[in-house]
């Protein structure tokens, strides 16, 4: 399969069964899922989670990644923190089209005691099936990355 249709899931102890219920039901899409875990609902620690995650689509060998934790807030922090990661929180399905569309997002972020796994799946398929219109918006994420060079 191509890397075009590759993912990487990951999230810390919270949000195990809703990072599972995604990968279920993403694969019925079609997509290739690498899910990094965890695997076990022993407490752990979010941005190691996100970093590696991020890697996995900094380095190309994902197209895009989804991260899971309590809010979300956390382990997107960690994953903008890799270069070349657009990583967004979302909790409607507007915010998740509009991260692909405008913001050229590679990686969602999903809050588990913000939202329930219905509304998650939802967000999951909007910011999958949302595409990048470039134009004045690639002009305004190649601003983006022009301050992580710069940084
Ligand atoms: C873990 O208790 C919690 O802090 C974490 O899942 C996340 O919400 C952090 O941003």
């Amino acid at each position: 399969m191509s890397a075009a249709k590759r993912i990487v899931l990951s999230s810390d102890h919270a949000a195990i069964e809703t990072r599972q219920a995604i990968a279920a039901h993403i694969e019925q899409q079609g997509w290739d899922v690498v899910d990094i875990g965890p695997t076990t609902a022993e407490s752990t620690h979010y941005p190691k989670h996100g970093a590696a995650a991020a890697q996995r689509v900094a380095s190309g060998d994902c197209t895009f990644g989804i991260v899971l934790c309590g809010t979300g807030q956390g382990i997107m922090l960690a994953a903008n923190k890799v270069k070349g990661i657009r990583c967004g929180v979302c909790s409607d399905t507007f915010s998740a089209r509009m991260i692909r569309q405008h913001n050229n997002a590679n990686m969602l972020a999903l809050g588990v005691r913000v939202i329930g796994d219905g509304l998650a799946l939802d967000i999951v398929d909007a910011f999958l099936s949302a595409e990048f219109e470039g134009g004045r918006h690639a002009t305004r994420v190649d601003m983006i990355d022009a301050l992580e060079a710069d940084s």
